[in-house]
Formats: structure tokens, sequence, C-alpha cells
């Protein structure tokens, strides 16, 4: 196993699942990188990237809108399963990262930056 793959198994516990409202994103620090954490009604944790690919913009402080969160600048939209800008004017899409729910904590790969 590669050096990069051994870094991307690693499961770092963020927060207890409880501690994360349901479609209100929050920000955590992982690895030196800016995640956004989202928690729907299922009590299913996903991670993506805090920085919105169009501008040094923090999602986490925008909105949730089904599976999507929603850049507050210019209205662009990550799906959180994909990353991928469902819409204008970002095209690139922003990193998702793994996730684990064990024993009611939160567990997240980010690589080293
Ligand atoms: S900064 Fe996010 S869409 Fe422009």
């Amino acid at each position: 196993m590669s050096e990069a793959e051994q870094l991307t198994d690693e499961f770092i516990r963020v927060c207890e699942l409880g501690e994360l409202s349901v479609n209100e994103p929050a920000l955590a620090e992982i690895n030196g990188v800016r995640v956004a954490l989202v928690r729907d009604g299922e009590d299913v944790v996903r991670a993506v990237n805090d920085t919105c690919s169009h501008a040094n913009v923090s999602l986490s402080e925008g909105d949730v809108d089904g599976c999507t969160i929603e850049c507050w600048l210019h209205g662009s939209r990550f799906d959180l399963n994909t990353g991928e800008p469902t819409g204008p004017p970002a095209t690139a899409p922003i990193a998702v990262y793994p996730v684990r729910i064990q024993d009611g904590d939160v567990f997240v790969s980010v690589p080293s930056s």
C-alpha cells in the first residue's frame, strides 16, 4: 500500500454525531484542511472541502438544500455526494471525504495537506 493510500484510510474522530444539527453545516479542521460537515435527517454525515472552488469562500456558511450545499456568495451549489457543482459560476468540483460513524462518534478521512 502506498503512503497516499495509508493516509486516505486514516479516519480521525471529529465530534459526536449529536453535536451536528440536521442540515446545518459545521466547520471542522482536519489534517490542516477546512472541512464542511453536513448531517442529514437519516443521521448520515457528509464531509466536503469547505472552500468554494470559485473563490475563497467558506461553504459551511452557506445553506443546505437536499443533498447540496449552496455557496452564499454567488449561489453555486455543490453535490454533497460527488462534490460536483450543479450550476455556475463554479465549474470545478470540491473534494469529498469518506465519513464513518461509530458508537455515536463521527470520523472523517482527509489526506494531509
Ligand atoms: S465564491 Fe462560491 S460561487 Fe462564487
